[in-house]
C-alpha cells in the first residue's frame, strides 16, 4: 500500500516515518521547500526523540521521499491531511491549509482511475470533513466520495516529545466514516503496521471522531486547570500540599494518577489552539462554553503566579536578576509555541528585570523571537550566576539533576521558584 502525507509538520512527518519504517512506500508532500530539503537529507525540522534516525533508515531504504509536489504522491492508496490548522483572532480555526491540500489532493486523483481513500489526520471542528472537505475533494477531483473516491477522519493523539512512541503505542485508534469503505481500508492498514499488537480501534460517524479530537483535548486541558486551581488553594492552606493531594486523587480509578501535575499550566501548539476553537465553535450554536472559558482563565493566570511568589520571596523585582531554566512549551522539544516561559520573561522585563534563559534546546527560537531583550546562556550554572532568583519553566531532566549546593554556590540567594514541581523541596531548603 503506497501512502501519502500531506503536510510535514511533526504529526505528519512522525507517522509518515514510522509508517516507512514499518515498510510502506510513504511520500511527504510538504509546500515549505526548505524542510522539504532538510528532510529530504535526513534532518528532522523538529526536535523530535528517535524521528531523525527513523527518518534517516527511512530515506536509505528508500521507502520515504519528500517533496513540494504533488506529483510525486500521484500512486497513493491513501491519502492523509497532516496539515495545520492555526487559530484565527477570534479563536475559531483557519481551514485555509486543510482547503488547499484537498483541492491538490483532488486536481491529483483527477488523473486516477483508481479509487483512493483520503484520512483527514488535522484536527478539524465537527463537520468539516462532511462539508468542507468533501466538497473540495469532489470539486477537484471530479470523483463522488462513496463511490470512486473513500474519506474518513482519523485523529491523531500524539504528544509533542513522545511522538515516535506514541505512534508505535497509540491507547486506542478512533476512525470516523460516513460512507462505509475509507474506514475499513484504514483498519486493514493499522492491522498490517500493528499486527497483533493492534490497539481498540472505535469506527465511528466523521463529525463524532472530529469531536472525540476536540473533546479530548479540552478533558486533558480542564484536568490541568483543575489541578492548579487545587494548587492554589492549597498554597494559601497551610499544611497543603498540591502534589499529595494529586497522589491521594489519582488513586480513584474514576480520577487515575496521570495529567495532574499542577504548574505554570498548559502551553504548546494544541491544548490553547484546541479549547478556544472548541468554545468559538460552542458559541456559534449558542453554546455558552462556560468551563472551556473557565479552563482558559484558570490557565492564563498560572504563569503570573511565578512572578507573585517571587515578589513575595525577594520584595520589588526592579532591576534584579531573573534567571529562567527552560523555555520549551514542555520538555524534549524546542517547540515555544504558546510556552510559559515566554509570558513570565515578558512580565519579568515589564517589572524592570534583566532575564538570563537557558534551554537545552529552544534558546535560538527564542532568541530568533525577544533578540537582544534578553541574555542567553549556554548552561543552567552560567544562567543562574549571581541572579537574584530563578524561575524554572519547563521541566526538563537536565534541571532535575542539579543539585541544591548548585544554586546555592552560584545564586545571590537560593531563591527557586520551582514551577514544574522538579525539586523536592525539603532536600533544598
Ligand atoms: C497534546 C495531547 O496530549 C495529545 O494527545 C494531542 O495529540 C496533542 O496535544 C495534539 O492535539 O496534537 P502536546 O501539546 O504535545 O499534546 O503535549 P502534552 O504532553 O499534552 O502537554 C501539554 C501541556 O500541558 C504542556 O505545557 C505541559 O507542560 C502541560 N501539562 C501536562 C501540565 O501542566 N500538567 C500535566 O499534568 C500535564
Amino acid at each position: 500500500m503506497k501512502l501519502a502525507f500531506i503536510g510535514l509538520g511533526y504529526v505528519g512527518l512522525t507517522t509518515a516515518v514510522c509508517m516507512a519504517y514499518r515498510g510502506f512506500d510513504v511520500v511527504g508532500v510538504e509546500v515549505d521547500d526548505e524542510k522539504v530539503e532538510k528532510i529530504s537529507r535526513g534532518i528532522a525540522p523538529v526536535k523530535e526523540p528517535k524521528l531523525e534516525k527513523l527518518l534517516k533508515y527511512a530515506l536509505s531504504r528508500k521507502k520515504f521521499t519528500a517533496s513540494t509536489s504533488y506529483r510525486d504522491a500521484v500512486k497513493a492508496d491513501v491519502f492523509f491531511i497532516t496539515v495545520g490548522t492555526p487559530s484565527k483572532p477570534d479563536g475559531g480555526i483557519d481551514l485555509s491549509r486543510v482547503a488547499e491540500a484537498c483541492k491538490h489532493i483532488g486536481e491529483t486523483l483527477a488523473t486516477q482511475e483508481k479509487v483512493a481513500t483520503v484520512a483527514v489526520k488535522s484536527t478539524v471542528v465537527p463537520g468539516t470533513t462532511r462539508t468542507l472537505v468533501k466538497q473540495k475533494l469532489e470539486e477537484a477531483s471530479q470523483k463522488k466520495v462513496g463511490m470512486d473516491l473513500n474519506l474518513c477522519v482519523n485523529p491523531e493523539f500524539l504528544r509533542e516529545g513522545a511522538a515516535v512512541d506514541d505512534t508505535f503505542h497509540p491507547d486506542r485508534i478512533v476512525i470516523g466514516d460516513d460512507w462505509g469503505r475509507g474506514g475499513k481500508i484504514l483498519t486493514r492498514l493499522y492491522k498490517k503496521f500493528y499486527g497483533r499488537k493492534t490497539p481498540p480501534t472505535m469506527i465511528t460517524n466523521t463529525v463524532n471522531a472530529e469531536m472525540i479530537k476536540y473533546a479530548s483535548n479540552v478533558f486533558l486541558a480542564a484536568r490541568i486547570s483543575l489541578i492548579n486551581e487545587v494548587a492554589n488553594i492549597c498554597q494559601r492552606t497551610p499544611g497543603a500540599d498540591v502534589e499529595e493531594v494529586a497522589k491521594g486523587i489519582g488513586m480513584d480509578r474514576r480520577i487515575g494518577p496521570h495529567f495532574l501535575r499542577a504548574g505554570l499550566g498548559y502551553g504548546g501548539s494544541c491544548f490553547p489552539k484546541d479549547v478556544k476553537a472548541l468554545a468559538a465553535f460552542a458559541k456559534s450554536l449558542g453554546v455558552e462554553p462556560c468551563m472551556l472559558e473557565s479552563v482558559q482563565k484558570v490557565n492564563d493566570n498560572q504563569p503570573y503566579k511565578a512572578i507573585e511568589l517571587a515578589e513575595r520571596l525577594v520584595g520589588n523585582l526592579h532591576g534584579r536578576k531573573a534567571a529562567v531554566l527552560g523555555l520549551s512549551f514542555k520538555p524534549n522539544t524546542d517547540d515555544i509555541r504558546e510556552a510559559v516561559s515566554l509570558k513570565i520573561i515578558n512580565k519579568l522585563l515589564e517589572h524592570g528585570c534583566t532575564v538570563v534563559a537557558y534551554d537545552p534546546a529552544a534558546t535560538e527560537n527564542v532568541r530568533r523571537l525577544l533578540g537582544n531583550k534578553i541574555n542567553y546562556a549556554e548552561s543552567a550554572e552560567e544562567c543562574i550566576k549571581n541572579a537574584d532568583f530563578c524561575i524554572v519553566a519547563t521541566e526538563w531532566d537536565e534541571f532535575r539533576r542539579l543539585k541544591p549546593e548548585v544554586f546555592k554556590k552560584h545564586m545571590k540567594k537560593p531563591v527557586v521558584i520551582d514551577g514544574r514541581r522538579v525539586y523536592d523541596p525539603a532536600a533544598i531548603s
